[in-house]
C-alpha cells in the first residue's frame, strides 16, 4: 500500500501533482512555500520514507548521513542535482532521482529568449517605452546585433544544448559549434552541421554567442573566468541557463566593464536568489530569475516525473530517472 509511505515535499508544487501525491501517498506538502531550514531537513530525513526536494534545497552529507535516517529515496524536482551530495548518497545507499527530458524544450526556449533579448536589446527597449523615453523611429536608434548567420557556441552538447541547436540552426539559420569532450554522436553533429571544437578556448574564439549547457561539477565550476572571458570575441555574448557557479560573476562584471565581451543573458546566478548588484548597472545584460523550466506544462510534468520515480521505487522497481 503506497499510502503507508511517508513522503515530504519541501516546496509548493503545481496543484495537479500535489493532488496526485495526496491520492497516492501519506504526503506532507508545503502549502506556504517557505524554504525549509537545515534543521527541518534533518528532522525530515529521520521521519519520512521519501524526501522530495528541489534544486534550491541543499541536501548535504550532514543530512544524508543522519544516523537515524529513514529516507530511502530523494526524488529531486529538477534535472540538475548539484544541490544533493551525491557521494554521500552513494556511500549511504540512498537512491537519488531527477527529472530529465520534460524541461528540455522550455529551458532551451529561455536560452534562445536570452540570446534574442540581449542581442536585440529587448529588455532595454521595453524599459525605454515604459519610461516614456521613446522619441520615435530613427535610423540609429537602439541598434542591436543581427542573429541570422551568426555562430552559436555551445558548451556541453546534452539534451538542452541540442534543443537550443535545433531552434538556433533551423529557426534562425545560425551556425553551430560546440565543445563537449564526451559527445560523439555523429548523427546529431551531422543534423545541425555542427562543428566540434577540440578545446573550450577554440570554441570561445569562434563564437558570436556562447551558451552554457554543462552541469555544475568540480570540473565546470568557475569555468567561465577572466582568462576564458578574454578568449571570447569582443562582439560576442555569454548566455547562461545552466548553473550560476559555472561563471565567476565578479570576472563577468570585469569583462563587461572592460568591454571584453558585448553583453550577457543570465537566468542563473552564483548565489541565488542574490544577484551581484554590479550586474544590474549594465544595460547590455538581460537578467531573468531562473525561469528555464517555468511553464505550467513543464513544471507539472517535472512533478509527475518525480511521482513516477518514487512510485516505481516503492513498487520494488528501478526508478526511470535514477542518478545514484
Ligand atoms: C533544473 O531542473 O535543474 C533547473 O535548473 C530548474 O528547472
Amino acid at each position: 500500500m503506497m499510502q503507508n509511505y511517508k513522503v515530504l515535499v519541501t516546496r509548493k508544487w503545481p496543484s495537479p501533482v500535489e493532488k496526485k501525491l495526496e491520492e497516492s501517498f501519506n504526503v506532507t506538502l508545503n502549502k506556504d512555500d517557505v524554504p525549509m531550514s537545515e534543521e527541518q531537513l534533518l528532522e525530515a530525513i529521520d521521519n519520512y520514507d521519501a524526501l522530495l526536494p528541489t534544486v534550491t534545497d541543499k541536501i548535504s552529507d550532514k543530512i544524508i548521513s543522519s544516523k537515524n535516517r529513514k529516507v530511502k529515496i530523494i526524488g529531486n524536482f529538477g534535472v540538475g542535482f548539484n544541490n544533493i551530495d551525491i557521494e554521500s548518497a552513494k556511500k549511504n545507499g540512498v537512491i537519488v532521482t531527477n527529472t530529465p527530458e520534460v524541461l528540455t524544450d522550455c529551458t532551451a526556449d529561455i536560452a534562445m529568449l536570452l540570446l534574442l533579448g540581449v542581442a536585440r536589446r529587448a529588455s532595454e527597449g521595453e524599459y525605454h517605452v515604459r519610461e516614456k523615453e521613446w522619441k520615435g523611429w530613427r535610423p540609429t536608434h537602439m541598434m542591436g546585433t543581427k542573429i541570422t548567420g551568426k555562430t552559436l557556441g555551445l558548451v556541453g552538447m546534452g539534451r538542452i544544448a541540442q534543443a537550443m541547436a535545433f531552434k538556433a540552426h533551423f529557426g534562425f539559420k545560425m551556425n553551430i559549434s560546440f565543445y563537449d569532450p564526451y559527445f560523439k554522436d555523429e548523427k546529431i553533429i551531422e543534423k545541425f552541421n555542427a562543428k566540434p571544437m577540440s578545446s573550450l578556448e577554440e570554441l570561445l574564439g569562434v563564437s558570436d554567442f556562447v551558451s552554457l549547457h554543462c552541469p555544475s561539477t568540480e570540473e565546470t565550476k568557475g569555468l567561465i573566468n577572466l582568462s576564458n572571458l578574454a578568449k571570447m570575441k569582443k562582439s560576442s555574448y555569454l548566455i547562461n541557463t545552466a548553473r550560476g557557479d559555472i561563471v565567476v560573476e565578479e570576472d563577468l562584471v570585469s569583462a563587461l566593464e572592460n568591454q571584453t565581451i558585448k553583453g550577457a543573458g543570465l537566468d542563473v546566478y552564483e548565489a541565488e536568489p542574490t544577484v551581484n548588484q554590479k550586474l544590474l548597472k549594465f544595460k547590455n545584460v538581460f537578467l531573468l530569475p531562473h525561469l528555464g523550466s517555468a511553464t505550467e506544462e513543464t513544471r507539472e510534468a517535472m512533478g509527475m516525473r518525480v511521482l513516477n520515480n518514487i512510485s516505481q521505487f516503492f513498487d520494488g522497481k528501478e526508478p526511470t530517472d535514477r542518478v545514484v
